[in-house]
């Protein structure tokens, strides 16, 4: 097992351009399914997750070729219906194959996603859509089974208690868009994710008009043909790089990151204080080193356009050492706060109350040997290593791989002072054995 080196202290410098974005990739991957044609997929990032979905896809029926770096080509004629727990275990995106195989087969037997740490992650709303189109929906022996011959448009409301459905939104559309009649979904995700999806099925011959919007409306077409598309930039990542570079006072041009995309986060970074500002009208975001002292904030997590969960962990490692008292508030996964134990041994001052993170601003945090529990999280914790003093040890860094393409090389490009190395390198009072046994 591979673990992650850092010795913090240094400023970030220089220039990065971001990769796909990881949670378009998968859909769109599985969106190859709804068609006997041939489909081509550039922009996708060498993570493990896109290797997972090739791996499903392939197990699926589909011929799937990785034709050059990020490229691949995927030809689905005969495909089954029916997807293992042993694949769906590996990753719970694998759930929007329920979508496209309601569409294309009008059936699916897909194992039912269990929860994963950061939260319970129900299907409810996915499975109360596909019955809202006709879909007949049962659980047989741990798999969801879903029969669609009779389906057919109608309107569905996707809000949940927690806002929309991001995967549930994707699943809808890509059934929906070969059922017989209209549909129209409200409350739909407006993440830019779905909105490139809606884009990629149009270039397919989908119907789909309100792209973007909470309100779609979709009228089913017989038949769709192939792709050749190019997935939008990871806006995740963009965002992940220049905390980066506000955490160390560097100086990083980021290209790929969209203000459009990324307005609530971008919004909290100039309350903070941080110097950001737009390259080549909107093509690149620079961070550069704060002039003023910087300053607490008050955010709140919830759908987009709101601010992205999936930048939570890593903006709460900004916030450990901005003097003063900063709120964190989780809406849309109450317990997504596992590195918020990690940056404490790392000297960070957080108090959890509730789906609340209470983070007073040390003056500085001191490296220490953690332990990454899911992608974001482990983000934040090398993020705040970059920062630290000393040395940190990122243990169980596999969660990174999942969703950062060559995370430490890239910020290694940037003159972090990182590496990666086997687990068996580390100082032996450091290692993973002797923290689980602390457990
Ligand atoms: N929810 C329900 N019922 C459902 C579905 C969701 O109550 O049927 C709740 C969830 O429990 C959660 C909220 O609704 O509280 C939002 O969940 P959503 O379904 O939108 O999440 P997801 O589609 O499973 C995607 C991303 C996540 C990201 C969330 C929220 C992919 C593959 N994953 O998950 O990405 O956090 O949307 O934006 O697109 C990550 O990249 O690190 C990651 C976890």
């Amino acid at each position: 097992m591979d673990v992650v080196r850092i010795i913090g202290g240094r400023p970030l410098g220089g220039e990065i351009t971001v990769s796909g974005a990881k949670n378009a990739c998968l859909p769109m991957l599985a969106a190859a399914l709804l068609t006997e044609e041939t489909c081509t997929l550039r922009n996708v990032p060498d993570l493990r997750d896109t290797h997972f979905m090739v791996e499903i896809l392939r197990h699926q029926g589909a011929h799937v070729e990785n034709i050059e770096k990020g490229v691949w080509r995927i030809t689905a004629r005969d495909i089954s219906p029916r997807t293992p727990y042993e694949l769906v275990r590996k990753m719970r995106a694998s759930i929007c194959l329920l979508g496209p195989l309601a569409g294309r087969l009008r059936r699916a037997e897909i194992a039912q996603p269990g929860g994963c740490v950061i939260g319970q992650r129900p299907i409810d709303l996915h499975l109360k859509g596909l019955s809202r189109l006709g879909c007949t929906v049962s659980h047989q022996n741990g798999y969801v089974v879903i029969d669609a011959s009779d389906a057919r448009g109608a309107s569905v409301f996707m809000g949940g208690r927690h806002g929309s459905t991001v995967t549930g939104t994707a699943n809808l559309i890509m059934a929906a868009v070969l059922f017989p009649g209209v549909t129209r979904i409200d409350s739909a995700a407006c993440e830019p994710e779905i909105a490139d999806l809606c884009r990629l099925l149009k270039t397919m011959g989908a119907q789909i008009d309100g792209v973007g919007s909470p309100a779609l409306i979709i009228t089913g077409v017989e038949r769709l043909g192939g792709f050749d598309y190019t997935v939008l930039p990871d806006r995740i990542e963009a965002g992940t790089y220049l905390i980066a570079a506000a955490l160390t006072g560097g100086d990083v041009t980021v290209r790929g990151a969209q203000t459009e995309c990324l307005g609530a986060f971008l919004d909290k970074l100039d309350e903070a204080g941080i110097a950001v500002e737009d390259v080549n009208g909107g093509d690149a975001i620079r961070v550069r080193p704060a002039k003023q002292p910087l300053r607490p904030v008050d955010l709140i997590t919830l759908p987009h356009p709101g601010f992205a969960t999936d930048l939570q962990a890593q903006f709460s490692a900004l916030l450990a050492l901005i003097p003063g008292i900063s709120l964190v508030t989780e809406r849309i996964y109450p317990n997504r706060f596992m590195h918020v134990p990690e940056l404490q041994r790392m000297g960070a001052d957080i108090a959890i109350e509730g789906a609340t993170a209470i983070i007073k601003g040390v003056k500085s945090l001191s490296g220490a040997p953690v332990m990454s529990s899911d992608l974001r999280a482990s983000a934040a914790l090398i993020l705040a290593g970059l920062a630290a003093q000393g040395e940190t040890w990122v243990q169980r860094i596999y969660h990174l791989d999942r969703g950062y393409e060559q995370f430490d090389k890239r910020l290694a490009s940037l003159g972090a002072c990182i590496e990666r190395m086997d687990a068996a390198a580390m100082p032996k009072d450091f290692s993973d054995e002797q923290t689980d046994a602390a457990a």
